[in-house]
């Protein structure tokens, strides 16, 4: 038997995030985060895709194709550990021997060879190997334990707009028609994405930048801590 073995994606995720800095550190956290996954066309959608409408969640099997690297670390850092190591399978770390990952999404609608998608965690771009429906009469397992990752959850984050973002914010919302967008920011916001190494700094004189931004669809999300647990968003720009 041959120990490695080749897969061509069944299609490509479209989705809200241009970047990986600012996608959530898991599904489901950023729940109005849409995305689309059109299933290529030798894999004959109008057929596989039947039966799927009777499912309200779907697993996703998808390759990590932005890690820039490939070598093995037993140990690795999860950004919510700050700082800390862990054994990379005791994590959903996208640096793993194969980078492969998982994730957990609402199915909002099938249009023809189209998932219109919810809560996904993926940047825009991300090769899908396999879909697999959610099976929550066997799946679901209320009482089950987190581990260090349920540990560590983070704590309440309160987001705010000044009144020259929330005008735009709110002109970009009309005008493109998604009425999720602040949402989106708030709930993104909310998970801090911010690496480690900018954590602690603020209101106080930092070695690093503490002023961030985070891509949505066209636009620029500028932002910065003024507490460990309170973010104002204070421009935002868009590409159109
Ligand atoms: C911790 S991983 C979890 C992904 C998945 N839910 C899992 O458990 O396998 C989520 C992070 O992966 C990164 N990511 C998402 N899509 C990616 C891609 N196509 N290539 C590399 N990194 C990606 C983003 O930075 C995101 O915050």
């Amino acid at each position: 038997m041959s120990d490695s073995f080749t897969f061509s994606p069944i299609g490509i995720i479209k989705s809200c995030y241009p970047d990986k800095f600012g996608v959530p550190r898991q599904s489901g956290l950023v729940k109005k985060a849409y995305s689309e996954l059109k299933i290529k066309s030798e894999f004959q959608p109008e057929i596989s895709l039947q039966g799927l409408e009777g499912y309200s969640h779907l697993w996703i099997q998808f390759v990590f194709h932005l890690n820039t690297s490939a070598r093995f670390h037993a140990k690795v850092h999860p950004p919510r550990m700050e700082g800390e190591s862990i054994g990379v399978f005791a994590t959903r770390s996208p640096h793993r021997p194969n980078p492969i990952g998982l994730s957990l999404v609402e199915i909002v609608e099938i249009k023809g060879d189209t998932l219109i998608l919810a809560g996904a965690d993926l940047v825009d771009g991300t090769p899908v190997l396999d879909i697999k429906p959610y099976l929550p009469h066997i799946e679901s397992v209320p009482n089950a334990k987190g581990g260090w990752a349920q540990e560590v959850s983070p704590g309440k984050i309160s987001v705010e707009f000044n009144p020259h973002s929330m005008e735009i914010l709110q002109k970009w919302s009309e005008k493109s028609g998604r009425p999720e967008l602040k949402e989106v920011i708030i709930e993104v916001l909310k998970q801090d994405p911010r690496p480690v190494l900018y954590k602690g700094f603020e209101s106080k004189e930092s070695p690093y930048r503490n002023k961030h931004a985070f891509r949505l669809y066209d636009g620029d999300i500028h932002f910065e801590f003024l507490s460990k647990d309170q973010v104002i968003v204070f421009d935002i720009f868009l590409q159109n």
